[in-house]
C-alpha cells in the first residue's frame, strides 16, 4: 500500500467499509488539522503497522456483518497497540470479531436519537451527559466482548457507545462524522487528540512547503506543462508548481471558442501578468468550430472537442519546443512531466459494497487520453487534497477570490450548453445571457452560496412581442442549483425578485431572446448540464 502521508506528521487511517460517510470522516479529522487518509477495509494489520498511525477510524458500511461476501478486517488490527473508533459498521467488525454478540435485527434504525453517557468515557469529556446522536444502523450489538463496557446508551440500544479502555478499542454506533450529530466534531476531537495524541500538524501553510520540496524531488530539472482550463483546480496546481520549480513550468492554455465572456483575458491576466507564469496562449477558436460545425449529439460534441484538444494541446507543446531549441537558455530536451489538478476524491480506491467490493478510481474525463498519447510522466502534487483545501491552499499562494471561489465550469464550455447546432451567432447570445447571471448572482451574492449558476440556449423559438412588433426568438433557461459534489442537486430557491431582475436583463439586453424560463428539475432524474 502505497501512502503519500507526510513522514513525521501525525496520521489517522480510516478503513472503509463502504460508507457514504467514508469521505466527510476524512474531512472532519483533517478539519482538526491532522492528516487523514482513507484505505481499504481489508488492509492486512501488517501493512498497518508499516503506515504508523497515530489511531484507526472504522467506517461505516451498508453490509450486515452476516452478509455472504460482508468485508471483513483483519482482526489483527485490534492487537497493534494502535487506538481504534469503529463507527456503525466498524462498531459491528469489532464486537463480532472480538467475542462479543452481533445480531441481524432486520430493520434499520434510522434518524435522530438521545445518546445518555454512562461511564465517563475520554471519547466524551467536556460533553456533558446526553448528546443529539444520529443513527443508521442495521445490526445491533447484543453482548460486549471481554474487556469492553458500555460507555452510553440510546433508547434502542445498551451499547451505542462501547469501550476498552486497556486496549484503546472504542465503538460508537450512530455517527459522530455527520451534521446532524452536532457535537460529533467534539468526540472526534477527544479521540483524535486525547486518544490517539495526534498534534495539529497538518495545515496548508505546510502542505505547501511539503508539496513543493516533493515536487522538486520528483522532477529535478525536467520541464513540466499544465494545461490550464482556468478553473479551481489546475489554477492552484498551476500556481503551487510555479512556487516550486519557476519557469520549469510551462502553462498551455487553449482558447477553445467556448469560454464565457472574457474569460481568456482573467485567465491571461492572473497567470501572465499577475503570477508571472510561463504562459502559452492558443487561440484555436476557428479549429474547434469548424470541427462542431453541424453536430447536435452531445456525445459527438464531447467527443469532438475532447480530440480536438488533444491536437491542440500536442501541437501547442512542440512549438514550445521549437522556441526552446531557439532559446539558449532552456534546457532542450522535451517535457517529460505533465502536471494535472487531480484531487484526492478522485483518488480514493472507494469499495462498493453489496456482491465483491471492487476498487473503483474515478478519472478525470476532460485530460484522458493525453498521459498515454504524449508519454508524460505525471505531476499531481495536490492529489492529497480535498476542494477546501485546495481553496485554502489557492488563497495562501496569493491567486484572488475570483479564480479561488469560481464554480465548476464543464470542459466542453459553452458547447453543451447551446442544444443543437454551436454556431458564432448561437455563442454571443449565450455567452451575453450568462455575463448577465453571472453578474447578478455576485451582485446579490449568491454566487458563492449555490453550486452553479449559468444560462442554457435552446433549441427552440417561440413568439413574443416588443412594442407594437410581434417577435420569434429564442428561449434561455436559467440553470441554477446547491450541491455537495455534484453527482446529487437541487435548483435552488432564489427570491423571486432576483429572478425577475435576471429574466428581465436578459430579454431587454441579450438581442435574439424573447423569453426566460426557470429549471426546477432536481438530479437525479435529470443532470446539471443540459447535455
Ligand atoms: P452533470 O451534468 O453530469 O454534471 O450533472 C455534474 C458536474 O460535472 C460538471 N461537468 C463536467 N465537468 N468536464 C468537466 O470538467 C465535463 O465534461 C463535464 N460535464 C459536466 C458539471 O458542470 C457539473 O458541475
Amino acid at each position: 500500500m502505497k501512502t503519500s502521508a507526510p513522514a513525521k506528521h501525525s496520521k489517522i487511517l480510516i478503513l472503509d467499509f463502504g460508507s457514504q460517510y467514508t469521505q466527510v470522516i476524512a474531512r472532519r479529522v483533517r478539519e482538526l488539522q491532522v492528516y487523514s487518509e482513507v484505505v481499504p477495509f481489508n488492509l492486512p494489520a501488517a501493512e498497518i503497522k508499516k503506515l504508523n498511525p497515530n489511531g484507526i477510524i472504522l467506517s461505516g458500511g451498508p453490509a450486515s456483518v452476516y452478509d455472504k461476501g460482508a468485508p471483513q478486517i483483519d482482526p489483527e488490527i485490534f492487537s497493534l497497540g494502535i487506538p481504534v473508533l469503529g463507527i456503525c459498521y466498524g462498531l459491528m467488525q469489532m464486537a463480532h470479531h472480538l467475542g462479543g454478540q452481533v445480531v441481524f435485527t432486520g430493520r434499520r434504525e434510522y434518524g435522530a436519537g438521545m445518546l445518555q453517557i454512562t461511564n465517563g468515557s475520554q471519547l466524551f469529556d467536556g460533553l456533558g451527559n446526553q448528546l443529539d446522536v444520529w443513527n443508521s444502523h442495521g445490526d445491533e450489538v447484543t453482548a460486549l466482548p471481554k474487556g469492553f463496557l458500555a460507555a452510553g446508551r440510546t433508547e434502542s440500544s445498551d451499547f451505542a457507545a462501547v469501550e476498552d479502555r486497556q486496549r484503546k478499542l472504542y465503538g460508537l454506533q450512530f455517527h459522530p462524522e455527520v451534521a446532524h450529530t452536532p457535537r460529533g466534531k467534539e468526540i472526534l476531537q477527544n479521540f483524535v487528540y486525547h486518544i490517539c495524541h495526534c498534534a495539529m500538524d497538518w495545515t496548508m501553510g505546510s502542505f505547501i512547503e511539503e508539496a513543493c520540496r516533493r515536487v522538486r524531488r520528483q522532477v529535478g530539472d525536467e520541464k513540466v506543462v499544465l494545461g490550464l482550463s482556468g478553473g479551481v483546480d489546475s489554477s492552484v496546481t498551476a500556481a503551487l508548481l510555479h512556487k516550486a520549480i519557476g519557469d520549469q513550468l510551462t502553462c498551455i492554455f487553449v482558447n477553445n471558442g467556448l469560454l464565457r465572456a472574457r474569460e481568456e483575458e482573467i485567465v491571461q491576466r492572473v497567470f501572465g501578468e499577475n503570477f508571472h507564469v510561463r504562459l502559452k496562449y492558443v487561440d484555436a477558436t476557428g479549429r474547434f468550430l469548424t470541427a462542431l460545425k453541424g453536430v447536435t449529439d452531445p456525445e459527438q460534441k464531447r467527443k469532438i472537442i475532447g480530440n480536438e484538444f488533444i491536437a491542440v494541446f500536442q501541437h501547442a507543446t512542440e512549438e514550445l519546443l521549437a522556441q526552446d531549441r531557439q532559446n539558449k537558455a532552456r534546457k532542450h530536451g522535451g517535457y517529460k512531466f505533465l502536471a494535472q489538478g487531480t484531487l484526492y476524491p478522485d483518488v480514493i480506491e472507494s469499495v462498493s459494497i453489496g456482491g465483491n467490493p471492487a476498487a473503483v478510481i474515478k478519472s478525470h474525463h476532460n485530460v484522458g487520453g493525453l498521459p498515454e498519447k504524449m508519454h508524460f510522466e505525471l505531476v499531481e502534487p495536490v492529489r492529497q487534497l480535498f476542494k477546501d483545501e485546495v481553496r485554502q491552499v489557492g488563497l495562501q499562494l496569493g491567486l484572488p477570490k475570483e479564480i479561488v471561489y469560481r464554480q465548476p465550469f464543464p470542459g466542453p464550455g459553452l458547447a453543451v450548453r447551446i442544444l443543437g447546432d454551436v454556431t458564432p451567432e448561437r455563442l454571443s447570445i449565450l455567452r451575453e445571457a450568462d455575463m448577465i447571471v453571472q453578474s447578478e448572482m455576485k451582485a446579490s451574492d449568491w454566487y458563492y452560496r449555490v453550486w452553479q449558476s449559468f444560462a442554457v440556449l435552446l433549441p427552440v423559438r417561440s413568439v413574443g412581442v416588443m412594442g407594437d412588433q410581434r417577435t420569434y426568438e429564442n428561449t434561455i433557461v436559467l440553470r441554477i442549483v446547491e450541491s455537495q459534489d455534484g453527482m446529487t442537486a437541487d435548483w435552488v430557491r432564489l427570491p423571486y425578485e432576483l429572478l425577475a431582475r435576471i429574466s428581465s436583463r436578459i430579454s431587454n439586453e441579450v438581442k435574439g431572446v424573447n423569453r426566460v424560463c426557470f429549471d426546477i428539475s432536481s438530479k437525479p432524474p435529470s443532470t446539471i448540464e443540459w447535455e
